[in-house]
């Protein structure tokens, strides 16, 4: 029996059991089952998997961020002990990219840099151990009790909120909630409206002044607003780097937008049908960065941006022109059009600080 019809019995049994399951823990076990899980079936980005992330484009892309953090490291002092800790690292091929252009053009903080991956599929984490480990030994660690430890440094994030699991809700007549749960009618998997699971959906929504128009649908991630806490409860001292694809409040719920913005990914291919190919499609949807800022700012870090990546990056290009030949280099080129022109409008760079000079960050120069 394949995984996805394993997966399906799973999800089939468990609303058996339970009845109606939340998207997000539909989601949770569609993506995130420790056996059957759509991440937990090995590397899924790049040309072989079904979607390109930034990391996947080029090095170029982490050498950039390698500048963005050196910087950070400088303002924060230059401090003797500084950790990256990147949480959802994948196959680990952003932070190779990262340690190996701190390493060359910034030796003073590569150094002073442990790298801690925070990565909750086993089979990428196999992966990222062969080839760091290899390369970098014990300077890079796997999953460093999260929660627990205390950071001084720089905690990265890139594509990983719009893949935490979020809920589906629906506008109704007189400005109440729906939520739309997961069922099955016998044949397949069903939405089901009902009202919903927790009060923090409509607190979701009233913080932000938004009200849903009746028959309109959005995605709720209070897992991404889970994470924010979890970062600001752990960073000590230092920034938070979050990229991701994604828009404002307003952008995200207006009008022209009635359908949300849930997506899924197979083989290269666009679709909307989270209940397509169960365990063998990524489902994301865009990160609500208003939402996430408040959130920032109500436990007090201080908010950067958001930007467009494209800006972001294209202001980190000239430190790093400096140590490579980009003129000489037609790959690296290549993707830093790819990264600041093609991805850079529909992604954009949140950045929190603690305890550290907020500017100027050369990424966000120009604008806040
Ligand atoms: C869209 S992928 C991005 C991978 C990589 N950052 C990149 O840009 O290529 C999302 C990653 O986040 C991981 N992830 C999801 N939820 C997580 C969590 N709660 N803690 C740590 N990693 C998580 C997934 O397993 C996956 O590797």
């Amino acid at each position: 029996m394949g995984v996805g019809r394993e997966l399906l019995n799973l999800v089939v049994e468990r609303i058996g059991r339970k009845g109606p399951l939340t998207f997000a823990e539909f989601m949770s076990l569609a993506l995130y089952h420790p056996e059957y899980g759509y991440y937990m079936a090995g590397v899924r980005v790049g040309r072989e998997g079904d979607y390109y992330t930034a990391p996947a484009v080029h090095p170029v892309f982490g050498a950039l961020l390698a500048e963005q953090i050196f910087e950070m490291w400088r303002l924060a002092g230059g401090p003797l002990a500084w950790q990256i800790v990147e949480y959802g690292a994948g196959p680990g091929w952003l932070a190779g990219d990262i340690l190996e252009a701190l390493e060359r053009h910034h030796p003073d903080c590569f150094a002073a840099t442990r790298y801690e991956i925070v990565e909750i599929s086993s089979a990428l984490r196999a992966v990222g151990e062969r080839h760091l480990r290899e390369r970098f030994g014990p300077r890079v660690r796997w999953n460093p009790a999260p929660g627990v430890r205390a950071v001084e440094g720089c905690v990265l994030a890139n594509e990983l909120l719009d893949a935490l699991p979020f809920h589906l809700v629906r506008g109704e007549p007189g400005g109440r909630l729906s939520e739309l749960y997961v069922g099955w009618d016998g044949c397949r998997l069903v939405e089901v409206p009902g009202p919903p699971s927790t009060p923090r959906l409509e607190e979701y929504f009233a913080a932000q002044g938004v009200r849903l128009a009746p028959g309109r649908r959005a995605e709720v991630s209070l897992a991404a607003l889970d994470w924010v806490a979890e970062v600001a409860r752990t960073l000590v001292r230092g920034y938070v780097l979050i990229l991701d694809y994604g828009l404002s409040a307003a952008e995200l719920y207006h009008p022209d937008r009635a359908g949300g913005s849930l997506r899924c990914f197979r083989n290269h291919r666009l679709h909307t049908d989270p209940f397509a190919a169960v365990g063998e499609q990524d489902i994301t949807a865009h990160v609500n960065f208003s939402a996430l800022a408040a959130r920032a700012r109500a436990l007090g870090l201080e908010v950067l941006g958001p930007v467009p990546q494209g800006s972001f990056l294209a202001r980190l290009v000239p430190l790093l022109a400096r140590k490579l030949d980009l003129a000489q280099d037609l790959k690296a080129r290549l993707g830093l059009k790819e990264l600041i022109f093609r991805m850079g409008e529909a992604f954009r760079v949140l950045v929190l600080a603690r305890d550290v000079p907020a500017a100027p960050l050369t990424g966000l120069q120009g604008r806040r």
